[in-house]
């Protein structure tokens, strides 16, 4: 058996926590591999809206096994907070599992990253301010403090030695700091943290391959926001390609079976750095007004813009994606034309290449296509779909040499449709 992997090829938002639970039904077990509460992934049934931060995707299908691997970086406040919302719905819970090699959060990681980003003042990368960045810092660091660490005798030494550090860095920084309310709720939360099923996912997981479970990983972020392939230093801190899955989980790379990768019918990114595509007109704000494009964690305005080619070839490439999943497709309905862009110019010269350089500047180069005005939202067979936007589909598969598998029409679980 394999374990697929699902990630965003983007800059984060591709639709991962819809596309996820609409597929959740074909594996056993479901898996988050990296980040955080920096990710808000959104799902849709029955009419109701689910934004989940650190628990995967899948924890709405109650005969399904949930795990928060090794990579994954949980705050057990928001962690908390997110567990007390599923229980309202009446989610099933038992069958959430987490790693003993998961890092934690601590209320001064985000004082951190927010001095960070207070310091770097216009060059700031516009972190979610979860944590994020301090948190890995500490994991490879080697200071950091890991689930299954809460239950040792000597956790709060560990706790105040690791604070203490902190509390020099905020120094330094010059930091106003203010912490003890968040440091009473989070070990609040490390008690219901505790009542959780914590295992050696590595073992686990590898296990259930042994018995031919079949295993999806979901990915958070997206690829253009990689730590190594991103547009470095406006990213985050993890390995967000197909790669951070075998450390992420401790699987071998012979293991990974499909490799779906999520692309937006447009870009959106939230926060800081480099969007060759971005549209600071009136297009943009009409693409932002349709999908709706504000952040499921802070809430803050995505930027929008047109397809990019160049970075989707790119996120193709690093992560050996075997199919395409198009979200967002009826996002599109209703504009005259459509652009992809298949090259950058850069200094005057072609070339479909990420720059290394993220202040380069960048002059899209646009293919224009006849747009579609018809909903989409409600059809649910490929075939019926304008022919408009088979072509662009058919453009994009051509140029990346990926056949699209799914296009979700709406954020609805059930309005997806399977070629
Ligand atoms: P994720 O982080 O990749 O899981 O994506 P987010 O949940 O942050 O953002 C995607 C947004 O688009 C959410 O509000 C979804 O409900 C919504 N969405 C997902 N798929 C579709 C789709 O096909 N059409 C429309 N209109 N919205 C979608
Ligand atoms: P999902 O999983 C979109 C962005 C932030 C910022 C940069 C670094 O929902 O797709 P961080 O808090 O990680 O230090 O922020 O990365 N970012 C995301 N953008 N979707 C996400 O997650 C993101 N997680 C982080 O906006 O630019
Ligand atoms: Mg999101």
């Amino acid at each position: 058996m394999k374990l697929d992997v699902l990630l965003g090829l983007q800059w984060g938002d591709e639709g991962k926590g819809k596309v996820v639970d609409f597929l959740t039904p074909h594996y056993d077990v479901i898996t988050r591999f990296q980040g955080g509460p920096n990710a808000g992934h959104s799902l849709e049934f029955n009419g109701i809206k689910h934004v989940l931060h650190t628990i995967p995707s899948g924890i709405f299908h109650p005969e399904k096994i949930n795990i928060i691997g090794n990579g994954v970086v949980i705050d057990p406040i928001i962690f908390k907070t997110e567990i007390e919302k599923l229980k309202a719905r009446n989610t099933v819970l038992n069958n959430l599992y987490i790693s003993r090699k998961a890092h934690l959060i601590l209320p001064t990681h985000r004082l951190l990253d927010a001095a960070s980003e207070a310091a770097k003042g216009k060059s700031k990368i516009g972190s979610t301010l979860k944590g994020i960045g301090p948190t890995y810092m500490d994991k490879t660091g080697r200071n950091g403090l890991r689930v299954g660490d809460i239950f040792t005798n000597d956790f709060k030494t560990r706790y105040n030695n690791l604070l203490n550090k902190h509390l020099n860095l905020l120094k330094q920084y010059d930091f106003q700091v203010e912490y003890a309310k968040e440091e009473q709720e989070w070990f609040a939360a490390i008690d219901l943290l505790k009542t959780f099923t914590v295992i050696d996912s590595e073992y686990s997981i590898n296990q259930y391959l042994k018995e031919g479970k079949s295993i999806l990983a979901e990915g958070a972020q997206g690829t253009m926001l990689d730590i190594d392939f991103g547009s470095y230093p406006f990213v985050t801190s993890s390995n967000t390609v197909c790669a951070g899955a075998c450390t992420g989980l401790g699987v071998a790379p012979g293991t990974i079976g499909q490799v779906f990768g999520i692309v937006k019918a447009y870009c959106t990114r939230v926060g800081s750095g480099p969007f060759p595509t971005e549209l600071l007109d009136e297009t943009g704000e009409l693409l932002r007004k349709n999908g709706n494009e504000f952040g499921s964690t802070t809430g803050r305005p995505r930027r929008c813009g047109w397809l990019d080619l160049p970075a989707l070839k790119y996120s193709i490439m690093i992560n050996g994606v075997t199919a395409l999943i198009m979200t967002k497709a009826d996002v599109l309905s209703g504009f005259s034309t459509v652009k992809v862009c298949t090259h950058y110019k850069i200094n005057g010269e072609l070339t479909d290449r990420i720059p290394f350089d993220v202040n380069a500047e960048i002059t899209p180069v646009y293919k224009e296509m006849k747009g579609w005005s018809d909903n989409i939202s409600n059809d649910l067979s490929y075939d019926t779909l304008p022919a408009e936007l088979k072509e662009y589909v058919a453009f994009i598969e051509q140029e990346t040499g990926v056949p699209f598998k799914i296009i979700s029409v709406s954020p609805d679980r059930e309005k997806t449709i399977i070629r």
